[in-house]
């Protein structure tokens, strides 16, 4: 392999020590100042030839957005190769007009990124593989065997893998089989204009008496969640924990989802804080090892 610079971004220092811990590289601090007004200033003062760039851009999604920018047309200054390691992906849900008229946000992220320098871009859990589609070379990073291992080590009554819309299927599905539980798709719908959740209280399992794990990419106000468990406990399910690649949670997001009978949220390092129980090196080492080994 060649020589790596792995450089910590100000949203996940944490991470970018244990990736380049997990990958023998040399780790790169960056001096961050934030003016009054809002404003970045990033300093680089050391690089190499192979930059991988660590950030996650949750919220303040622009702020954080703005630094990973910043911080890939520092490297690409000198750099061969610059890839951003990126787990929360901001505007990923925005991959497409919904309504006519919306920006695609996903496809000038992916513009803006690559116009800074970044030649490869590596996710975790993205929103769908259309916002994939928006990007000249991107790879995505499944949290899910990591999140199940740790499913694993918990001790549950009969669970089973729920996902809280059609959207997340796949991800509830890949969760059962690596846990070789059950998996249940919710039928989730939300209003564009008002933003209003609903969830349909008919289910294709019998849920009761058993302990349910709710698997979705990302929390974000808790409304999803929320929903979701209110109609697993009306069903008579057992437990009901959270379990997502990027735990946002707005506001008090924590505290709703609590109020509505989950137990606990368990969430990856993508957005560092408490609910931070997964650690996605592994994963990110091994995809980043492959892609500087057979270059
Ligand atoms: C939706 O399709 C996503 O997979 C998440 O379920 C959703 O974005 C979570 O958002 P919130 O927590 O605001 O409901």
């Amino acid at each position: 392999m060649p020589e790596i610079f792995v450089i910590a971004g100000p949203a996940s220092p944490d991470l970018a020590d244990r990736v380049a811990k997990g990958l023998g590289a040399h780790l790169v601090a960056t001096e961050l100042r934030v003016f009054s007004d809002g404003e970045s200033k990033i300093k680089i003062d050391k690089m190499g030839k192979n930059c991988v760039i660590v950030q996650s851009t949750y919220p303040p999604a622009d702020t954080h957005l703005m630094q990973a920018l910043m911080m890939a047309i520092r490297c690409a200054d000198g750099a061969h190769d610059v890839c951003a390691v990126i787990p929360y992906l901001a505007y990923a849900r925005q991959d497409r007009a919904f309504l006519e008229g919306e920006v695609v946000s996903i496809a000038l992220v992916a513009k803006l990124l690559q116009s800074a320098g970044v030649r490869h871009v590596i996710t975790v859990d993205i929103h769908s593989k259309l916002a994939m589609s928006h990007f000249a070379s991107v790879q995505n990073v499944s949290s899910i065997p990591l999140l199940a291992e740790y499913a694993s080590r918990m001790m549950l009554c009969r669970p089973i893998a729920v996902s809280p819309d059609a959207g997340g299927a796949d991800r509830a599905k890949e969760f059962a089989k690596h846990s070789k539980i059950d998996a249940l798709v919710l039928k989730k719908s939300r209003d564009r204009t008002t933003g209003e959740v609903k969830v349909d209280e008919k289910l294709d399992i019998d849920v009761s008496g058993r302990d349910a794990l709710l698997v979705d990419d990302m929390i974000s106000s808790g409304g999803s969640i929320v929903k979701a468990a209110e109609v697993l406990h009306n069903r008579g399910a057992g437990k009901v924990y959270a379990m997502c690649a990027h735990a946002l949670l707005i506001g008090d997001a924590a505290q709703k989802i609590k109020a509505a009978g989950v137990q606990d949220i368990i969430a990856t390092n993508s957005v560092p804080g408490e609910y931070a129980k997964v650690d996605l090196s592994p994963a990110i080492v091994e995809v980043v090892k492959s892609r500087y080994s057979s270059a």
